[in-house]
């Protein structure tokens, strides 16, 4: 037995900050956040939104289109950099919210591969007798953790999730993976307090130390370095052909990253799904985000091959290519 998607959805707040709202922020741009980034836009919670409100969601509507009750849900996996509490974990929120009260519930933090890693997590428990259904999500409100202070991020991120419903499945729709860490890179990209490690004090909020930092130009290249070594290793690992590869869904965080991918796996334009113009980076939520437009414009076809491809803070990286 394997396991295959049943069903993908998503959910973004209403409020969007375009380039423009931020050039009355912080000193920058519309052209220098285009050209560099690709981003036009980007969703972004209110006050009284937070990372579960978007999950469930999102979690609502994957539930609906697989049409299966939250009942019959054994797992829920959250993956999240940006969790409501430490705890408990955003998954048992949602599992209150749906109403799914015969599943387990855990978070995961993978960062920006997030939902890569509980997609491979949700299909690793369908291969035990007990799971048939597993609830995956990556879901983020990074613009909480943003500073807009700081213009080398702020023009970064955006907030939304993406759910999607795993069932198990005789012909097994995951083709191959490979995800891997580095973990000695650690500091490019951290959120350096309010862990046990750097505990929030007035010194912290003072020195902001309470928001995401990141060395974007270092993140880059390692980034673009991870994102095509995972790509090309799942892709040897499905034991497939690029020809192959019907899309090419990767983490939203840069069009210029996306595109070296791209180039590596030598893949055309037309094969690969960009819509980071709209969301900016949203962490896990990013590649179900992506999905979920490709599902409602018709463009997924039960069959075709997708390479699923992110990189993230840790550093961590890693790729799943899947049947739809
Ligand atoms: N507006 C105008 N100028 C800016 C801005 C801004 N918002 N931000 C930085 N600059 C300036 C810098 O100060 C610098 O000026 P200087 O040359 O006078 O010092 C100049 O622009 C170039 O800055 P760089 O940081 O070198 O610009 P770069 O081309 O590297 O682009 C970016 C920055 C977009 C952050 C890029 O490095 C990047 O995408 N990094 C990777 C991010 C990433 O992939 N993250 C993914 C994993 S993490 C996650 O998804 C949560």
């Amino acid at each position: 037995m394997g396991a295959k998607i049943l069903s993908i959805a998503a959910h973004v707040p209403e409020k969007i900050l375009t380039n423009r709202d931020l050039e009355k922020i912080v000193d920058t741009s519309d052209e220098w956040i285009t050209t560099r980034t690709g981003i036009k836009e980007r969703h972004v919670t209110k006050d009284n939104e937070f990372t579960s409100t978007l999950a469930t969601e999102a979690a609502k509507k994957a539930l609906e289109r697989a049409g299966i009750s939250p009942l019959d849900i054994d797992m829920i996996v959250v993956a999240s950099a940006t969790h409501d509490y430490w705890f408990p974990a955003t998954a048992c929120i949602v599992q209150a919210n749906v109403g799914a009260e015969n599943a387990a519930c855990f978070d995961i933090e993978a960062a920006c591969p997030g939902f890569v890693y509980a997609l491979e997590v949700g299909r690793g428990f369908l291969s035990l007798p007990n799971y048939k259904n597993v609830l995956v999500i990556g879901a983020e409100t990074l613009t909480k953790i943003t500073d807009y202070t700081d213009r080398s991020t702020c023009v970064l991120f955006g907030d939304g999730a993406g759910a999607a419903v795993l069932t198990k499945s005789e012909e097994d729709h995951f083709l191959g993976s490979y995800l891997k860490g580095n973990g000695k890179l650690g500091d490019l990209l951290i959120l350096p307090a309010c862990g046990t490690r750097k505990r929030c004090s007035e010194e912290v909020i003072k020195n902001r130390d309470h928001y995401l930092k990141m060395q974007g130009r270092e993140v880059f290249k390692h980034a673009v370095v991870g994102m095509q070594e995972a790509a090309v290793k799942a892709v040897e690992n499905a034991g497939i052909t690029s020809e192959q590869i019907d899309w090419l869904v990767a983490h939203q965080a840069n069009k210029r990253i996306i595109d070296a991918t791209r180039e590596r796996l030598g893949l055309p334009e037309e094969k690969v799904y960009i819509n980071i113009d709209r969301y900016g980076n949203t962490s896990s939520a990013s590649i179900p985000i992506a999905l979920n437009e490709m599902y409602e414009k018709g463009l997924l076809k039960r069959g075709q091959i997708i390479v699923l491809d992110a990189f993230g803070a840790g550093f961590i990286y890693g790729a799943l290519v899947i049947k739809w």
